[in-house]
């Protein structure tokens, strides 16, 4: 059985509990990140803790853990489950109060919960045969750029793509793509330029993505921070996705239409293997 760490303890998971009236419950007023595990590591720690630190200012929410401590907690919930591969949840929540919109952080005591759960990434299948998107009107509020738990429209977006026979679906706002349910998202063009949308309050600035950005910068690639539309998807010699628990994933179908060959592109491939190679690197 798991064990998860709830709270100051580690707990079997069928005897780790929250408060019902925890406000992460009732309100999604919580913040989480989500990291990947490779050898039992932990893949771009410090980028997804800044993030952290960043989410709580953002929703006023005390931090009350330093980057040691989070780091320690997390190595022993991977320790403790011998995870080799897969990824670490965690979850901070401002606490637990009688029921009211307004809060008064100073008497409130944050929740706190790490688990993890195996997950193949480096040789998911999915990486050899891509997966498919459909588009779908971004109706999510306006900070996205916070990692909150409220991802109540992403899993419905995810839903009706599986309804449709689709892997994801793709945010689009006047035709133009904004990222995946969970996932950032990224064409590139017949010219071999690597596009993405720069980062602003409509999307999660991505720990994957920046790293893969930087990666490809080093390694002279071309890249441009700009919007693509849907149509210009369409036309894409390649697409992928990049997150936390796929590092990317090739994209060969959008909507329906192919893209490029509708076989897994030799661009995405290469940088996929060049994440790899120096995210574990800088693993700890
Ligand atoms: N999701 N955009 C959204 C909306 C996301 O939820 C995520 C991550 C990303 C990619 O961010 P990163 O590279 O830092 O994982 C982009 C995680 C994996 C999840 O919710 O499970």
């Amino acid at each position: 059985m798991r064990i998860v760490y709830v709270n100051g303890e580690y707990k079997p998971e069928n005897e780790a509990t929250v408060s019902v009236f925890d406000r992460g419950f009732l309100f999604a007023d919580a913040v989480y990140e989500g990291i990947a595990v490779v050898d039992g590591k932990l893949i771009d720690f410090p980028a997804h803790i800044a993030r952290l630190e960043r989410s709580c200012k953002a929703l006023d929410m005390p931090l009350n853990y330093n980057y040691e401590q989070l780091l320690e907690l997390n190595r022993q919930v991977v320790a403790r489950n011998d995870l080799k591969e897969g990824f670490l949840y965690f979850q901070i929540s401002r606490g637990a109060a009688d029921r009211d919109f307004a809060f008064d952080n100073s008497a409130l005591t944050q929740s706190v919960v790490i688990f993890c759960q195996p997950k193949s990434i480096i040789n998911n299948p999915v990486v050899e045969t891509g997966m498919s998107v459909i588009t779908i009107d971004d109706l999510r509020w306006g900070r996205c750029d916070i990692k909150t738990v409220q991802l109540l429209y992403p899993s419905l977006a995810k839903m009706e793509a599986k309804k449709q026979g689709a892997d994801d679906a793709w945010f689009v706002k006047d035709g133009i793509v904004m990222e995946g349910t969970s996932n950032n998202a990224f064409i590139i063009t017949k010219d071999d330029v690597i596009v993405t949308r720069p980062t602003s309050n409509e999307i999660l600035p991505g720990i994957t993505r920046a790293a893969i950005l930087q990666y490809a910068g080093e390694n002279g690639l071309k890249i441009e921070e700009r919007q693509f539309s849907k149509d210009e998807a369409y036309q894409a010699k390649e697409a992928f996705i990049s997150s936390a628990t796929t590092f990317m994933f090739p994209v060969v179908k959008i909507d329906g239409h192919q893209v490029g060959d509708g076989k897994v592109g030799e661009h995405v491939k290469k940088l996929r293997a060049l994440y790899i190679e120096e995210s574990i690197k800088r693993a700890v």
